[in-house]
């Protein structure tokens, strides 16, 4: 079939990705206490067609025919979130027994199955319990992620393969409390600067915390993107790397002992006065890196009249002036939420990664495309975009091994379509499709491609 899936070691880890508020749906079961997302959700305006996570893939319900639709993938593994609401419905206290035992159900299932279990323990549904209190901009939101952390790895740790601390905090902090498009929809740029460092010591008092309970190896997901210069002119390279210490270093230098990269110098006012001693905390040694991998970014020195929104906008505040390149001007194809398809962004960053931070192990934790999917008459879903999508960015990780950076294992996201959060249902990203109104799910081309593709021998 391809010949780079000779490049991948029987021991390679094959899997997708999801996350709880994404798929389990049986929002209010059980104790099941509120989520910010199940809070976003109700405000009118703030998910495309007025959508909720409320139903979603019942997967809660369906876990069982989902485990054998990961085995007639042929994954080896799995990686889902933890639902903090459903262990802790107000983000303190005791634990609820009914939610926890959910989780040992999937568990024991995926185990029976063959697949092993990598447990994300926060997919941004913080409760909105400690939401009230003030959210990730509140110091003590990162002590009780480190006691919830410590309860789920006391009753799952023995069994799972990889424990993933946060789920990309960039996303959960800047577009939750910078810009607002997701929850709690917040647009306060000094406290989502708060709220990047409570979130960063979260991760390193949930590394100490889980270590604690048990021997499972450790790690985080971060969002990364491989962030280039328009042309070659300084001035670009200098955007660029701006860019780069913006969306990747800003969470990766720390964790790895780096310290804050200087572009954060004049939002440091926002963090706590004793931060520095944080730093050693947030530094815990990590068993491996996940990063997440959709798109890069291309930035030049704005022109003109170019008006800084979004990120630029955030590094206008620190003082550098950057303007994004418009996926649309850079001459690839775009997936249907408009991205770049760029799959050689995942080769450089990966590389890069492994020359600045030199992780014992890396995973792509998530990777993945939306179209606008069309179920034929016949039943089939003939997505050959994504099944291209999925070829190219694996041929990218392979010339990775071949070059000898640890490589360990693969996402896609997702197994199915889901509550694409802000998005709400409109934008599908599963190897199976699914119709919401019955939750009859079936299995894409692109899914039937990767399904070959691993099982190849
Ligand atoms: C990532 C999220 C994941 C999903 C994909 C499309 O940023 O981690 O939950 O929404 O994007």
């Amino acid at each position: 079939m391809t010949e780079f899936r000779s490049s991948f070691p029987k021991d390679f880890a094959w899997g997708t990705a999801t996350a709880a508020t994404q798929i389990e749906g049986a929002a209010f079961t059980d104790g099941k206490g509120l989520s910010i997302w199940d809070t976003f959700s109700r405000s009118k305006g703030r998910i495309l067609g007025g959508d909720t996570a409320d139903v979603a893939c019942d997967h809660y319900h369906l876990w069982a025919d989902d485990i054998k639709r990961m085995q007639q993938l042929g994954m080896n593994a799995y990686r889902f979130s933890v639902a903090w609401t459903r262990v802790q419905p107000s983000g303190r206290g005791r634990a609820v027994d009914r939610g926890l035992e959910f989780y040992d159900r999937l568990i024991d299932g995926l185990l029976e199955a063959g697949i092993a279990p990598w447990v994300t323990l926060y997919h941004w549904d913080l409760p909105q319990g400690l939401e009230d209190a003030g959210g990730w901009t509140n110091r003590d939101t990162a002590l009780r992620f480190a006691e919830y952390a410590h309860i789920v790895a006391e009753r799952i740790g023995s069994r799972a393969a990889g424990i993933i601390t946060l789920n990309e905090p960039w996303v959960f902090t800047l577009l939750g409390y910078a810009l607002g498009t997701h929850a709690p929809g917040k647009t306060d740029l000094s406290g989502a600067f708060k709220a990047v460092h409570h979130a960063l010591l979260a991760h390193g008092l949930g590394v100490a915390a889980i270590r604690e309970a048990c021997n499972a190896p450790v790690g985080i997901a971060l969002s990364m993107s491989s962030c280039e210069p328009a042309t070659d002119s300084s001035a670009d390279e200098r955007a660029a790397a701006a860019m780069d210490e913006l969306v990747n270093g800003m969470f990766a230098d720390p964790i790895f002992g780096r310290g804050y990269p200087s572009l954060l110098e004049p939002f440091m006012p926002a963090f706590p006065l004793d931060f520095e001693a944080d730093l050693k905390t947030i530094a815990a040694p990590i068993d491996f890196l996940g990063v997440n991998y959709y798109f890069r970014h291309v930035v030049r020195e704005p022109r003109a009249n170019a008006i800084p929104e979004g990120l630029s906008a955030i590094l206008r505040f620190a003082g550098i002036p950057v303007e994004v390149v418009p996926d649309a001007e850079r001459g690839h194809p775009l997936t249907g939420f408009g991205w770049e398809v760029y799959p050689q962004g995942l080769h450089n960053q990966i590389a890069r990664v492994h020359e600045r931070y030199k992780p014992t192990a890396l995973y792509i934790t998530e990777n993945g495309a939306t179209y606008p999917d069309i179920l034929e008459p016949d039943g089939s879903i003939r997505d050959l975009e994504r099944q291209r999508y999925f070829e190219l960015h694996l041929e990218q990780c392979a010339r990775l091994i071949d070059d000898g950076v640890p490589l360990r294992g693969y996402f896609a996201w997702s197994l199915l379509d889901n509550f694409e959060w802000a998005e709400g249902y409109s934008k599908r990203f599963g190897l199976y499709f699914v119709d919401f109104e019955t939750q009859a799910r079936t299995l894409k081309t692109s899914g039937a491609w990767l399904r070959d593709f691993i099982t190849q021998t």
